[in-house]
């Protein structure tokens, strides 16, 4: 094996004889008849795949003419519409494959979606296939330091060698260009979000210069977070306030000597007023005017601003899950158009399962991005296997209401309910330096799913779990069916044994301690009471009217939905109320006897997945197989610490004993 440095493009060969046929036809050469960096990827990678594919020698020719049985390239003059701009179609013509698109982006992804068709061994009688990106931005966040550690990452250090660079460019960076390519990725911020103010000094542009010179070969621009405190800390001024004309030209000059070493330059990521960080608001100032400073440094490049509203006041009285859309739903049509604000999936913090955000359909005249979390900060590390599609999928498809039924957060998203003409999605990386580039081999799906979703929003989790799993982990479809179907349990198995019923959990420094009775005492909002509201009475955290009415910061629809407890779906039930420990749920158990069954059979249900891995094991790499079914143990010992420590923390509140149906045999 590899170790799954290879990913879904291991391009293993052939197996089925009359396919192999049926594809040898086309293997005559494959014609590049433009030139361009991107384009040269496009044939490289194609030429790649099919001589591992086909076991033969196939060369790349610049002139094909009248040639037939080949693959051939096609760039078609561009056309009024934008989102055509990056699509592709693949033919059947005059005895070719004929690649097409608009864009040298959409031929590579045009090849790259012919190989997965020829990986999966799919015939190709009446092959006509037409693609193009629901989204415009699609981008992983990277939440690397200048030290080489990860905020989060789980998958050994970074990727990014800085005492290496410029110099020296790891061939890595390559294999993780091409992977993104493969799933439509076109941009990458390479550093945390809890930025540092070196990457903004020239030592460290030319470091990353050397790193978008690669992406840039692969339709992916380059991109970096800032610390808005830079004129200060770095430029040496009095002040980083945005209305002073001296910031302003710092921040202007700062992104022409960028510009200067990466003319294709994507923009900045800047998380402000945020944990700490500094911002606008250090200045009496907003949201919308720090953006609009940095915007006006971009005016002259096609580069653009992406400003988080992840934010929440140290306020114990306050209730975090309504600060976002406090602080930026009063800014809407504020921004520059050339901002772009991202919003976390769910109003708190990528927690196992959230409501989804309501700024989502609220801010109709400011593009508003998806962030989603890769990386498993709250979804037990590298040693739980969750797979993450449902969660992506649970919020893309959440109804909104705001222009009436099927308003959902998708359609928010590619822009489409809104007329937004810049749409993004982002997920926070779980790559690393790990060999297998996430440490959990099952965890590469995640990153898969996230590229996929990021181009098509309509895919569903099972699918994208099934064409991963026969790319990367078997062509054997009944094993597949073991893999797939762990895979989509997974993560409703995390949530029972983790915060079932909707149920919150405090945090620790690293945010996956079973211990729900400490706190972390620097802040007074970052106690364990705080966010899961236990006492000797019940248990959740009331949010209608009677609490903190964040409800009514949803539509109507939507807050019927949520705002009485007896209709209230149970996996939400604890977001929005509060709780008595013997009120008898729809399940016929009282709340005490539902949380005990979930965490239970939570905990249990981690030996069911063992199981379904091991029912594939005859068709999985001996590697590969011994790594995950090792991670899996690992999960069921930790998903039974989160079981007996929810049980007994909040037995001190609940005062009641464990039902004797889960009583460990005597
Ligand atoms: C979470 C995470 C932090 C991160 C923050 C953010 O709180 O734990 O490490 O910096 O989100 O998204 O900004």
């Amino acid at each position: 094996g590899d170790d799954g440095y290879r990913l879904w493009l291991k391009y293993e060969p052939v197996t089925i004889p009359a396919i192999k046929a049926d594809y040898l036809k086309y293997s005559g050469f494959i014609g590049q008849s433009s030139n361009g960096e991107t384009i040269g990827s496009a044939s490289k990678e194609l030429q790649r795949g099919m001589q591992q594919l086909l076991g033969k020698s196939i060369s790349v020719v610049s002139s094909p003419g009248n040639r037939a049985g080949g693959i051939v390239f096609k760039l078609k003059s561009e056309t009024a519409d934008k989102q055509d701009h990056e699509g592709y179609q693949i033919q059947l013509s005059a005895g070719n494959i004929v690649i097409s698109s608009e864009s040298e982006n959409g031929l590579l992804y045009g090849a790259f979606a012919l190989l997965r068709r020829l990986q999966m061994q799919q015939p190709l009688k009446n092959l006509n296939i037409a693609s193009r990106p629901k989204v415009q931005y699609r981008m992983l966040n990277h939440w690397d330091n200048v030290d080489g550690t990860i905020e989060r990452g789980y998958a050994g250090s970074s990727l990014w060698k800085w005492y290496e660079l410029p110099e020296r460019v790891d061939p890595r960076y390559e294999d993780y260009a091409r992977a993104n390519a493969s799933l439509g990725i076109n941009g990458t911020v390479l550093n945390n979000v809890n930025a540092s103010a070196r990457f903004m000094s020239q030592e460290y542009i030319v470091k990353v210069a050397a790193i978008a010179n690669v992406m840039r070969k692969y339709g992916i621009k380059t991109y970096l977070s800032v610390y808005f405190a830079a004129p200060k800390t770095l430029g040496g001024l009095t002040t980083s306030d945005p209305l002073d004309p001296k910031v302003r030209a710092w921040w202007t000059e700062k992104v022409a000597q960028i510009y200067k070493e990466i003319p294709d330059f994507g923009g900045f990521l800047v998380k402000a007023n945020s944990e700490g960080e500094p911002g606008p608001q250090d200045y009496g100032r907003t949201h919308a005017d720090g953006a609009n400073m940095l915007a006006e440094a971009f005016k002259p490049y096609d580069g653009i601003v992406i400003w988080r509203a992840f934010v929440y006041k140290a306020d114990p009285n306050a209730d975090r899950f309504k600060a976002a859309y406090e602080e930026f739903v009063p800014l809407d049509g504020k921004f520059d158009p050339k901002v772009i604000v991202q919003v976390k999936n769910g109003p708190i913090d990528f927690q196992p399962r959230e409501p989804f955000s309501p700024l989502f359909g609220n801010m109709p005249k400011t593009p508003l991005g998806m962030e989603f979390q890769i990386t498993q900060e709250y979804l037990g590390f590298a040693a739980h296997a969750v797979y993450e599609a449902p969660l992506f999928k649970e919020c893309l498809d959440s109804d909104t209401y705001v222009n009436g039924q099927g308003s959902t957060v998708a359609k928010v998203i590619d822009g489409s309910l809104h007329g937004y003409t810049k749409t993004l999605m982002a997920g926070v990386a779980n790559t690393g330096s790990d060999r297998n580039w996430t440490g959990h081999p099952l965890a590469q799906a995640n990153w898969y799913a996230f590229g996929r979703l990021s181009w098509d929003h309509q895919l569903s989790a099972e699918q994208i779990a099934d064409e991963w799993t026969r790319l990367t982990l078997t062509r054997d479809q009944k094993a597949r069916g073991h893999v797939v179907n762990m895979l989509l349990r997974s993560r409703e198995i995390y949530v029972d044994y983790n915060t079932p019923l909707g149920l919150s959990r405090p945090w620790m420094g690293v945010h996956f301690a079973p211990e729900p009775w400490q706190s972390r005492g620097s802040r007074p909002d970052w106690t364990a009471t705080y966010y899961h509201r236990a006492d000797s009475t019940g248990l959740g955290f009331d949010r209608t009217t009677g609490g903190s009415n964040a409800l009514a910061q949803y539509q109507l629809q939507v807050q019927k939905q949520w705002n009485n407890p007896d209709k209230t779906a149970l996996p939400y039930l604890l977001w929005f109320h509060y709780v008595g420990w013997d009120k008898k749920l729809s399940t016929g158990k009282t709340l005490w006897g539902e949380l005990c069954t979930r965490l239970y059979a939570g905990a249990d249900s981690v030996l069911w997945m063992q199981k379904q891995w091991d029912l594939a094991k005859v068709n999985l790499d001996p590697e590969v197989y011994t790594n995950v079914a090792q991670r899996l143990k690992v999960q069921h010992r930790e998903a039974l610490w989160w079981r007996d420590a929810w049980v007994l923390y909040l037995q001190s509140f609940a005062r009641q004993p464990v039902p004797a149906e889960f009583e460990a045999p005597k």
